[in-house]
């Protein structure tokens, strides 16, 4: 079955999948989370996700009761449950037919309910693997568009909690606007990132990207993209980006874990560059679809780390 959730360690199809309501994940969305994929069925950068989820665990004083060959174990474990039973998927990128995301979520627990974390009884650990549904192939071949809303995030973006109440609406709003993604930008004019996506943005032949100091996830495609573009001779910059330039951009794209290196073309109404992937981006994802399709075929870098 090509669904199938772990939850503290036990395998269970998803009709059997539940938490308790008392859960302060379901109550306050008081949790932390990670999505990892796989390429051939392998996980892609799980040491990095990892790595990343204990860093929001720290900043929360959430508790992940396993330790990291542990969660490794189970990711790999669950992703094995869930071989085979795929439904044909037509128009999706080859790429992703046949794979997996894996969304790990730890939350502080159940317990007498009140906001004080001292009352939370213990951690809950879920593993959910479904089918990745990433953007159609199409998407690759004609850019997606985004629609600006302004960045009012209460929380410390670095941590990748289960509060994601305004990202929700955000995304509504863009939707609605028929907008693939909802683009943050602060009371500065800045933009800071997607409601779940990194934004980089190619001016006079140089790839630049808001830094992490611009209160943002450091995403695994971001470090892996910026790495790319260095081995490439690409002058990279980590610098803010504002609106404006954005919109005024050669070119532009999106990464995240399930959206690769996806081309932007449209700012609300405003077309970026010639309103079609450009030659940076198509060499960029060409980059990253060769290491990708490298660790897929069993290639691993020395010392385990793809990025
Ligand atoms: N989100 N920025 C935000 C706010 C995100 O939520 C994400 C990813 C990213 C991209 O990070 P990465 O390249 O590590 O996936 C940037 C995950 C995938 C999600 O919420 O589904």
């Amino acid at each position: 079955m090509p669904t199938v959730v772990n939850i503290d360690g036990r395998i269970v199809p998803p009709a059997e999948a539940k938490v308790s309501v008392f859960d302060r994940g379901f109550l306050y969305g008081d949790s932390v989370y990670e999505v990892v994929r796989t390429y051939g069925l392998v996980p892609f950068e799980v040491g990095f996700h990892l790595r990343r989820l204990g860093g929001s665990a720290r900043r929360t004083g959430i508790e992940v009761p396993w330790d990291e060959p542990r969660l490794e174990a189970e990711v790999a474990r669950t992703v094995q449950a869930s071989r085979g039973g795929d439904e044909p998927s037509p128009g999706a990128a080859p790429w992703n037919v046949g794979e997996r995301q894996a969304r790990i979520v730890v939350t502080r627990g159940a317990g007498e309910m009140g906001l004080d974390p001292s009352l939370a009884a213990g951690p809950t650990v879920v593993v959910m693997v479904l089918p990745l549904h990433g953007p159609p192939h199409a998407a690759y071949e004609t850019g997606v568009a985004v629609w600006p809303v302004g960045d009012r995030r209460a929380g410390d973006p670095s941590a990748k909690t289960g509060e994601h109440l305004f990202q929700v609406m955000a995304v509504g709003e863009a939707r609605a606007h028929g907008a693939h993604e909802a683009l943050l930008v602060d009371r500065a004019g800045n933009v800071t990132e997607g409601a779940s996506s990194n934004v980089f943005a190619v001016r006079e032949g140089a790839l630049v990207t808001p830094p992490l100091a611009a209160r943002i996830l450091e995403g695994v495609t971001r470090a892996l993209v910026l790495g790319l573009a260095r081995e490439a001779g690409l002058e990279v910059r980590e610098r803010p980006l504002s609106l404006r330039a954005l919109e005024e951009a050669d070119e532009a794209f999106l990464t995240s874990t399930v959206r690769e290196v996806l081309p932007l073309v449209r700012v609300a109404e405003r077309t970026v560059g010639e309103g079609r992937p450009g030659p940076v981006t198509r060499r960029l994802h060409a980059a990253f679809r060769a290491r990708a399709d490298a660790v897929a075929a069993g290639w691993r870098p020395p010392g385990g780390r793809v990025s």
